[in-house]
């Protein structure tokens, strides 16, 4: 079984770039690895050849001197759902299912659905055969944990038919409640409320596979095969979030393989120019005030460097002194794969790196 590797952290830290960085570490290292990207920038999707939403790992076309191979893909969410429905219903309840308009909001808007198909498209990949090691980008969410809940809250929904109360206005109980019901069922129309008892009445087909799929998945995430990462901002190490992202873990029995710790300023090359030597460079007037002001950017990216380093320590002792991994900020963002190859220089290499 393929090794998992999850990117986690909240929006905008660079869980898809380090996602996509790791991914080259490890093929460089000789390993079959994919990476599962969600919404990936278009210039990084460019860089990985990623050019459309087919579900499909890609090949990526790394430099000789990688001995594995990468494939990368984007994950389509509205696609896996509809690929799930499939492989799991009647090809007559399929086809009525992926006509339903209920359905179809609820494979592309309904908050969670992402995370609950990053996990299906995660345990296909796994069992595929075709990798050793799976990286696994997760979707923006404000909070680290809501990766762990949503596919559950999703399924829960799915389960227990909470809607099936406005279709049977028998089992809501108390008076105002079924009075509020009454209205929505008004409002909504008799041909929505048609979709959605055909949808119910459609998955509940469904949904004994589900549970079992769940129970599997469910037992991929927690298996000691699969390691988590927390990417954080060199300049917000978002502390708070941690402490729940790690007792989430433990709680779980989750393995907790270290920090990536993002865009940090190393410390700059130790080769200042010589002031007399640049003072000397031009008569302008107006040259020593520009010289004093060239000669401040190291010492104002120094300063940046000793902070980080205070919160990385910081941030690794808080978390019990768990392994970290420091990805530096490259200029112009991570958007070829010369930079992801310049930061997959920064990551773990090997399987056994994360263990
Ligand atoms: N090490 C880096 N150096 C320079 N730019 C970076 C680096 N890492 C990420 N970026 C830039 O930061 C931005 C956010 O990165 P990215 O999309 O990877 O974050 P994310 O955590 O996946 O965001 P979201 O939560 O929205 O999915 C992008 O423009 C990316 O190019
Ligand atoms: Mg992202």
């Amino acid at each position: 079984m393929a090794r998992v590797l999850v990117c986690c952290g909240v929006g905008g830290t660079g869980k898809t770039t380090t996602s996509a960085a790791l991914g080259v570490a490890q093929a460089r290292a000789g390993h079959r690895v994919v990476v599962l990207t969600i919404d990936p920038a278009r210039r990084l999707a460019d860089a990985l050849g990623l050019d459309r939403l087919d579900n499909e790992p890609r090949p990526v076309a790394l430099p000789e001197a990688a001995t594995g191979s990468l494939s990368a893909m984007m994950l389509d969410r509205k696609g896996t759902w509809d690929a799930v429905i499939r492989s799991r219903a009647s090809a007559d309840t399929a086809q009525r299912l992926l006509a339903n308009p209920y359905y179809r909001a609820l494979s592309t808007r309904l908050s969670g659905s992402h995370e609950f198909m990053a996990v299906e498209k995660l345990h296909d990949l796994v069992h595929s055969g075709a990798f050793d090691v799976v990286v696994l980008d997760t979707p923006p969410t404000q909070h680290v944990v809501d990766f762990f809940r949503a596919p559950q809250r999703v399924r829960g929904l799915l389960d227990r038919s909470l809607l099936a109360s406005l279709l049977d206005p028998a089992r809501v109980r108390g008076a105002a409640a079924r009075g509020a019901f009454a209205v929505i069922r008004r409002l909504a129309g008799r041909g929505v409320m048609d979709d959605l008892r055909s949808f119910f009445e459609l998955f509940a087909e469904l949904s004994a596979g589900f549970r079992e799929r769940s129970a599997a998945i469910e037992a991929l995430l927690s298996s000691p095969e699969t390691a988590y990462l927390l990417v954080a901002h060199a300049d917000a190490p978002e502390r708070n979030d941690l402490l729940g992202f790690l007792d989430e873990l433990r709680q779980r029995g989750m393995t907790f393989a270290g920090f990536l710790v993002n865009r940090v300023q190393l410390q700059p090359a130790g080769d200042w120019p010589d002031p007399a030597a640049l003072l000397a460079a031009s008569s302008d007037p107006a040259w020593p005030a520009m010289v004093q002001a060239l000669l401040a950017l190291p010492e104002q990216a120094n300063e940046r460097a000793r902070r980080h380093q205070q919160r990385i320590r910081a941030l690794v002792d808080q978390a019990g002194g768990a392994p970290a991994w420091l990805v530096p900020e490259v200029a112009e963002g991570a958007r070829s794969l010369d930079a992801l190859w310049a930061l997959s220089e920064h990551l773990p290499p090997t399987e056994a790196a994360i263990r």
